[in-house]
């Protein structure tokens, strides 16, 4: 009997064992910086003369690791070889598959704090929001792979007489997968395990900030015994590797996560029909946000401060789910402002590796510039609260920053910012609130904070969103709990970690026969 699901419990840095644990692996990491990572095709290590360093956004002193970057013509080579390796990969049984990940996951949870480690040193990410991705991806193979098992299982028919019908679920060829820096491990590992465990294969491009955390996953996939040319790890520019795939007539589908601009070019390139191409592809497309938290005149503002503080600055921001917008009630609003910018003006910026900071760097020098001038511009479009530039130190390290009197249709209360800056907006009631909140073009996640159970039940049915939450942050998702995904311009809103998630990867098949 399979063993139930069960989230990945998070680490507790309060213990002494377990912080000394966490500084062993960072000294581990340390120890390893520098390495050079190769391409991957069909188990093939492959140099290229093209290299990137990937930089600590910490201190950018530092390099973490060089990684040999593809052409088209390398790409080329992953796409026939996963297309290859697809004949014999979708005859492996689906049991055999999700053990496979069961393995994985099994390595990784034995490697935690070392792949946490990297995460910290490579993304900027505090122990604490590192630890969060880790379990999230030991959690994704988890439940992947028993997902897997119970779509192999005789699916439920309307059974007729004289007939016997069976309804399988294939898998649909080569997929492309195309994920963003910012969970660079559970969103990585989530989206490509999917699509592996339902018996597709695979060209991997990894997001450019964060290719050494990817090039560790695949030794991951390695140790578990992942057949060669299942995955193949390709890093190159999006623009031109990433292009190349999603354009290629034997690509079947396309799974990407990151910003609305990147996803609508590719939802567009994908549609237009290659020469040779045989299907329709399928695009799942997860996008940004502009997610709010509604804050009603009866609730506990200390409460609600304390989740708009973790839901705005958690990982600097740089979350598609985090709060970038609070649209409060006007009675309670200049008491939640103060309470808000009393707690933002407490956090500490500092180095991601040091323990107990609230914030570390944004991951590189492109984020840093937009996010700055988006500071520039609410300096013009609202009251700067707290914050408002450059933080300290040999990296990319910005100052949590609020926002106050914005105006619902100002670009800092529009456009996706991902970084650590939070408008505030003045509701003249609930309705009001909720109107402001619906008024983006994103629809990802969103909070409403109250005890009236009037509004909340309005919310459950007028607040358009994939993910909403009440009396709780608006991030952190967790798998199997949380299905995620997003509406409008957020995304295809396919809810990774969810029960319906699996069919994205494949095509389901009747026999009927005649008794
Ligand atoms: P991005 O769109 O810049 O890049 C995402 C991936 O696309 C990267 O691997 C990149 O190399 C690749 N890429 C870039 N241009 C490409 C092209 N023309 N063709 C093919 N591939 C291309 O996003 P990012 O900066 O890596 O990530 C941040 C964004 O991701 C934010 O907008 C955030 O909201 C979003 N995000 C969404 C979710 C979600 O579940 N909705 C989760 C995490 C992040
Ligand atoms: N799934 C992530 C969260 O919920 C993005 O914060």
């Amino acid at each position: 009997m399979m063993i139930e699901f069960k989230n990945e419990p998070f680490t507790d840095f309060s213990k002494e064992e377990n912080r000394k644990a966490f500084e062993t692996a960072l000294l581990k990491v340390k120890a390893e910086m520098g390495k050079e990572y190769d391409i991957i095709i069909g188990g093939e290590r492959i140099k290229t003369g093209r290299k990137v360093k990937s930089i600590n956004p910490s201190n950018v002193d530092e390099v973490i690791g060089i990684v040999n970057e593809a052409d088209t013509e390398l790409a080329e080579k992953a796409m026939q070889t996963a297309y290859e390796t697809f004949k014999s990969w979708k005859k492996v049984k689906p049991e055999a598959r999700a053990s496979l990940l069961f393995k994985a996951a099994a390595i990784l949870r034995r490697k935690k704090h070392e792949f946490s480690a990297w995460m910290v040193l490579e993304a900027g990410k505090s122990w604490v929001e590192a630890d969060a991705d880790t379990a999230e991806a030991i959690d994704f193979m988890e439940f992947y792979g028993r997902e897997m098992i119970r779509l192999s299982e005789r699916q439920p028919l309307v059974r007729i007489p004289g007939e016997d019908n069976h309804l399988y679920y294939r898998p649909l060829g080569v997929g492309a997968i195309i994920p963003p820096w910012n969970f660079p491990l559970a969103i990585l590992v989530g989206m490509t395990t999917s699509a592996i465990v339902t018996g597709n294969t695979v060209v991997l491009k990894p997001a450019t900030p964060t290719n050494v955390i990817a090039a560790k996953f695949m030794e991951v996939l390695h140790e578990a015994g992942v057949p060669d040319g299942v995955v193949n790890y390709v890093p190159g520019p999006g623009g031109e590797v990433g292009e190349y795939f999603v354009t290629h007539p034997l690509t079947r589908f396309i799974s990407f996560t990151g910003s609305k601009e990147v996803g609508l070019r590719i939802n567009e390139l994908a549609a237009k029909r290659a020469p040779g191409q045989k299907w329709i592809k399928r695009v799942i497309a997860e996008m940004g946000g502009k997610d709010g938290i509604v804050v009603d005149s009866d609730c506990d503002l200390d409460f609600a401060a304390e989740t708009i503080v973790k839901s705005a600055f958690g990982f600097s921001g740089q979350k598609c789910s985090a709060c970038s917008r609070v649209i409060a009630h006007q009675d309670i609003y200049d008491e939640l402002l103060e309470k808000v910018v009393a707690k933002t003006s407490q956090l500490k910026v500092g180095e991601a590796q040091t323990p107990g900071i609230d914030l570390g760097p944004v991951v590189d020098e492109k984020a840093y510039n937009k996010i700055l001038e988006y500071i520039e511009i609410g300096k013009k479009e609202g009251r700067l609260m707290t914050g408002g530039g450059k933080a300290e130190g040999n990296g990319y390290f910005i100052q949590p920053t609020v926002f106050a009197d914005v105006a619902p249709d100002a670009r800092i209360a529009q456009e996706e910012i991902f970084g650590p800056v939070v408008a505030f907006i003045k509701a003249k009631d609930f309705d009001h609130a909720l109107e402001i909140a619906n008024n983006t073009e994103f629809g990802l996640t969103g909070s409403v904070i109250s005890r009236n159970r009037l509004h909340l039940e309005k919310a459950r049915e007028e607040f358009f969103v994939g993910n909403l939450y009440f009396n709780r942050k608006c991030t952190g998702a967790l798998v199997g709990v949380h299905p995620f995904g997003g509406f409008n311009m957020s995304g295809t809103d396919s809810k990774a970690g969810g029960r319906d998630y699996l069919l994205l990867f494949t095509q389901a098949q009747v026999v009927s026969e005649q008794l």
